[in-house]
């Protein structure tokens, strides 16, 4: 196989707390993924903000942690070639008001910090992001 690749997805708490992971799951193997680990967490704080360190200096930065550490999430390293390209496509665009028909973003997120996904953004990141949540 060419260019395999893991990514790490989180279904976001707007999305668990409206129960739609089987569906979100569902997309991601209809669209190629195997699911190579999966569970469901309820992070902290703390495990927030070093989580999305990358947007420490960011203004939306206390909200955005404060929101993944508001209820269960559904964390999972994902699998295919181009693993990390093609989960950022389905997963569309950050503001689900400007992702593509199709998208997950587009039929799943209610705005831009309720955006129901969240995808590793390159293949390096991918790395430190699944060793975050899978290390053992
Ligand atoms: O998640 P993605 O990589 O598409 O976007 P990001 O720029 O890495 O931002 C991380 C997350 O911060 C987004 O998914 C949004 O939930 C949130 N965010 C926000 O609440 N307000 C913004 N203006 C930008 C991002
Ligand atoms: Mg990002």
């Amino acid at each position: 196989m060419n260019n395999l690749e893991q990514t790490l997805s989180i279904i976001k708490p707007d999305a668990v707390e409206r129960n739609l992971q089987e569906e979100i799951i569902n997309e991601f193997k209809k669209n190629g993924f195997l699911i190579i680990k999966q569970k469901k967490i309820h992070v902290s704080k703390i495990e927030a903000e070093q989580f999305y360190k990358v947007h420490q200096t960011k203004p939306f930065y206390n909200d955005l942690c404060t929101y993944l550490s508001s209820g269960p999430i559904v964390v999972m390293i994902l699998e295919k070639e181009n693993a990390v390209l093609d989960n950022r496509n389905l997963m569309g665009a950050t503001n689900p008001s400007e992702a593509k028909e199709g998208t997950l973003r587009k039929k799943y997120g209610i705005s831009i910090d309720k955006n129901s996904v969240h995808g590793s953004d390159s293949v390096e990141n991918a790395k430190i992001e699944i060793d975050f949540f899978f290390k053992d």
